[in-house]
């Protein structure tokens, strides 16, 4: 099986990013294994722990579990005009140490969303800046914007409307030619 890792960059119970993940996990083709790895428990990150050689264990099992994955998928919401700070933090426990990085290379894609209009954009560029410099080519074109994310989901958190779906399954047909262009 090839694995995608999947970040929610909320920790919330009834989370709209996790509702969208879960919708999104179901359009990647049937050989493709999509898994949410869970960022909530992550120690904050102290450079300390590694300059001692020291990382926690839910540093070790978070980077192994990345380290399996072909590719990453971002799913997340805005915290004041940025990334959930949750999310960072799992974005630099596995950006070290350096040498060892396991977002390296591998291809990855973006997901914003907001319950009102503005649809997570300083969250999403935000999250891009950071993808440049850890050197993983991200799916450019077609963005995804999620505005009132509330009415796109059914009472049990499915994407109701046809137009959103294709548009999604475009979005992730697109990230899978990327994921086999890198491997090719
Ligand atoms: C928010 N929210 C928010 N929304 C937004 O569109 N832009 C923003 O800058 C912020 N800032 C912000 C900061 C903090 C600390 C919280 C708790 C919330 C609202 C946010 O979009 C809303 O709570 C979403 O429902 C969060 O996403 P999940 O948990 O539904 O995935």
């Amino acid at each position: 099986m090839r694995k995608i890792a999947v970040l929610v960059g909320s920790l919330r119970k009834e989370s709209f990013s996790r509702k969208v993940a879960k919708n999104v996990m179901d359009l990647f083709p049937s050989e493709f294994e999509t898994e949410i790895i869970p960022i909530g428990e992550l120690a904050l990150y102290n450079q300390d722990l590694d300059d001692g050689n020291k990382p926690p264990e839910s540093w070790r099992n978070f980077r192994n579990k990345v380290k399996e994955s072909e590719a990453v998928l971002f799913v997340t919401p805005e915290y004041n005009r940025s990334v959930p700070g949750v999310l960072k933090n799992a974005m630099d426990v596995g950006s070290r140490p350096m040498k060892d990085s396991v977002w390296k290379g591998k291809p990855a894609a973006v997901i914003s969303n907001s319950p009102k209009n503005l649809s997570g954009f300083g969250a999403n560029h935000h999250l891009r800046q950071s993808l440049v410099f850890l050197d993983m080519p991200v799916v450019q074109q077609p963005e995804v914007y999620l505005a009132n994310v509330a009415t796109l989901l059914d009472e049990d958190g499915k994407i109701n409307k046809e137009d959103t779906i294709q548009f999604l399954q475009s979005f992730v047909d697109t990230f899978v030619k990327l994921i086999n262009q890198n491997n090719g």
